[in-house]
C-alpha cells in the first residue's frame, strides 16, 4: 500500500520525494497543461524526463495524447524510451467508447515490453478487464465515481477481491482524490496505491492542533533557554 504524487510540478515532486513519503508519480495531459507544460511533444518529453530523473527508480505515469491506435503505440514506445521508470497511461476506451484501446494495452504489455497504466476508469468491471488485458496498473477515479453518486469504496473493495481471487497482478491506483479523508478510506478499501495532489498530501501532514502543540513546545522551550542564559549570567 502506498502513495503516489498526482502532479507534474518538479519542485513539489522533489520536495515530497526527499521526505521519502511517495512511491511514484502520476500525470495526465490536464495536469501537465495546468502545471505549465508547453512546447508540444518536446515539452512533454522534457517534463517527463525531469520527473523520472528526480524519482528514479520509482515509477512515473505519462499519458498518450492521441486516441489513434498506431499513434498510441508509437507514443508509448517513445515515452518508454525516455527513461526506464516511465510507464504509459492509456485510457480504457476512446472518447466515443471506441474499443481499440484495450487491444493497444495488451500489445504494449505482452508484445512490446511496455508497462501500462490503464486510466479514466469509473468501475470495478472496467478495471477487471484492463487487468485481464495485462495492465500493470489499473486507475479508478474515486472522486469522480463519488461525484456520480456511486460509492468508490464499494468499487475498490469489489475490484481488490476479484483481482486477488483471479490472481491478476495489476495494482489498483485510486486517483481523483478530493479529500484528505479519501486516502486512508481507499487504502482501507483495498487500493494498492492512492495518488494525491501536493495540496492534499500537505493536508495529510499539517494539522491545526499539531501546530498549536508545536508552538507550545517551542514557547516553553524558549522560556527554559532564557532561564539558563539568565542563570549563566548570574554565575
Ligand atoms: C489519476 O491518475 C489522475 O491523474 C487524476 O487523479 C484525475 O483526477 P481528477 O478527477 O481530479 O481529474
Amino acid at each position: 500500500m502506498s502513495i503516489f504524487l498526482d502532479s507534474s510540478r518538479l519542485a513539489e515532486i522533489e520536495k515530497y520525494h526527499r521526505m521519502g513519503i511517495i512511491r511514484g508519480v502520476t500525470t495526465n495531459p490536464t495536469i501537465m497543461l495546468k502545471d505549465g507544460v508547453t512546447g508540444g511533444m518536446k515539452g512533454i518529453a522534457e517534463r517527463s524526463k525531469g520527473i523520472a530523473r528526480i524519482v528514479n527508480p520509482l515509477p512515473v505515469s505519462v499519458e498518450v495524447i492521441s486516441n489513434h491506435p498506431d499513434e498510441m503505440i508509437t507514443q508509448a514506445e517513445t515515452f518508454a524510451s525516455w527513461a526506464d521508470n516511465i510507464n504509459v497511461k492509456i485510457t480504457i476506451h476512446g472518447p466515443q467508447g471506441e474499443l481499440a484501446n484495450i487491444e493497444v494495452v495488451h500489445e504494449l504489455e505482452t508484445k512490446r515490453d511496455i508497462r501500462v497504466n490503464v486510466t479514466a476508469m469509473m468501475s470495478a468491471q472496467q478495471c477487471f478487464l484492463a487487468a485481464m488485458a495485462g495492465a500493470t496498473y489499473v486507475s479508478i477515479f474515486g472522486g469522480r465515481v463519488n461525484n456520480m453518486g456511486y460509492d468508490a469504496c464499494g468499487e475498490i473493495r469489489n475490484l481488490r477481491k476479484v483481482l486477488d481471487q483471479t490472481q491478476l497482478d495489476s495494482k489498483i491506483i485510486v486517483g481523483s482524490t478530493r479529500e484528505v479523508l479519501n486516502v486512508i478510506q481507499w487504502i482501507e478499501a483495498g487500493a494498492h496505491i492512492v495518488t494525491v495532489t501536493p495540496n492534499l498530501l500537505k493536508g495529510m501532514i499539517v494539522h491545526p492542533y499539531s501546530k498549536d502543540t508545536v508552538q507550545m513546545f517551542l514557547r516553553d522551550g524558549a522560556e527554559i533557554a532564557a532561564m539558563v542564559t539568565a542563570g549563566e549570567k548570574d554565575i
